[in-house]
């Protein structure tokens, strides 16, 4: 048997379950937050207020901050790149004639995640401190460009990616929350702090989603693990340009500037692999084939790896000047 039809099987094994997962994870459309809980009402008299407090309290915001927050959100705003890259992962099937599970979490999935580049972006209009359609071009330059994550249509390599990179959001969003609540920017700040939980909730599913594959396959799952570390798991806005620019040019820069403001570091990286080994139980794994084993033992020695490189690694500290957030938003 192929290793595709291995795959397609767990899949297929699984997808009973997934009605459960939906359940467990998300939270119904009806029951969840929406963007304009989180901003000013505009059918309200208020409104011009409201939208005035905001533009005050962006001003406190520096440079770093801003691209941050741009670049954030145009990763959120880059959501079709995503849904269609996971419903073409192998066992993933929209086209099957009946209701397939999974196909119905990525599109669960992909609606509560719209939500995010949605808020974000209306905060960022209103805010008056950044070059909307500067972001605009970057958002449809980044959709059409797409992204090369090195999963192919595996699914096992897709869930690897996804748990780690919901968790690496989380974080961002998270610590951007923090930063904007401590300079007096309390409605960014409750934003970013809720959409962190979402994020937080999609990385619990998707670690889940590998766990239970663990348990169906556990070479074909820790070979697929290995590999996708070996390669590195980039980042899905790699590709970021500004308008002008060439394809990945911008994401340098905004990587930079993610580090140095530590909303999102070279040890966050690490931190996250220790965690996903923890969870997955990769030290205690058992009874594996000698090429899975070996793999096995290449994850347990990564992060300590990572580390030694991780100090000696630096980044950039001049201040590259992005069209997406011009001299008005510099402090
Ligand atoms: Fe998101
Ligand atoms: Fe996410």
């Amino acid at each position: 048997m192929s290793i595709k039809n291995v795959r397609l099987e767990v899949m297929q094994a699984i997808e009973p379950k997934v009605e459960g997962f939906i359940d467990e994870f998300l939270i119904p459309t009806e029951k969840i937050w929406q963007p304009t809980d989180f901003l000013p009402d505009s059918q309200s008299d208020h409104f011009f207020d409201e939208v005035e407090k905001i533009r005050g309290e962006a001003k406190e915001l520096g440079y770093d901050f801003w691209v941050t927050l741009v670049a954030d959100t145009i990763t959120e705003e880059a959501l079709p790149t995503y849904e269609s890259w996971l419903m073409d992962v192998e066992g993933i099937d929209q086209h099957n004639g009946k209701e397939n599970g999974w196909s119905k979490w990525v599109r669960a999935w992909t609606a509560e995640e719209n939500r995010h580049g949605d808020v974000l972006n209306k905060y960022l209009y209103l805010s008056g401190r950044v070059n909307m359609r500067e972001i605009e071009i970057t958002t449809q330059h980044l959709i059409s460009d797409g992204f090369d994550i090195g999963t192919d249509r595996d699914p096992y390599k897709n869930f690897v990616y996804t748990t780690f990179q919901e968790l690496a959001t989380n974080i961002s969003h998270k610590r951007v929350g923090k930063m904007a609540r401590k300079k007096g920017n309390p409605l960014l700040a409750k934003m970013c702090t809720i959409i962190a939980g979402d994020e937080m909730r999609h990385h619990l599913a998707y670690r889940e989603f590998v766990k239970t594959i663990m348990g169906q396959d556990p070479d074909g799952m820790v070979l697929a693990f290995a590999d996708m570390m070996k390669k590195k798991i980039v980042m899905p806005a790699h590709f970021l340009r500004e308008s002008g620019g060439t394809i990945g040019e911008a994401f340098e820069q905004f990587s930079n500037c993610a580090q140095r403001l530590g909303v999102y570091t070279a040890q966050d990286y690490i931190d996250i692999l220790k965690k996903l080994n923890d969870y997955w139980d990769i030290g205690n794994l058992r009874g594996l084939s000698d090429q899975a084993d070996k793999a096995r033992v290449y994850l347990m020695k990564l992060p300590e790896r990572l580390q030694r490189i991780s100090e000696r690694m630096q980044f950039s500290q001049d201040q590259y000047t992005f069209k997406w957030v011009e001299a008005n938003g510099r402090l």
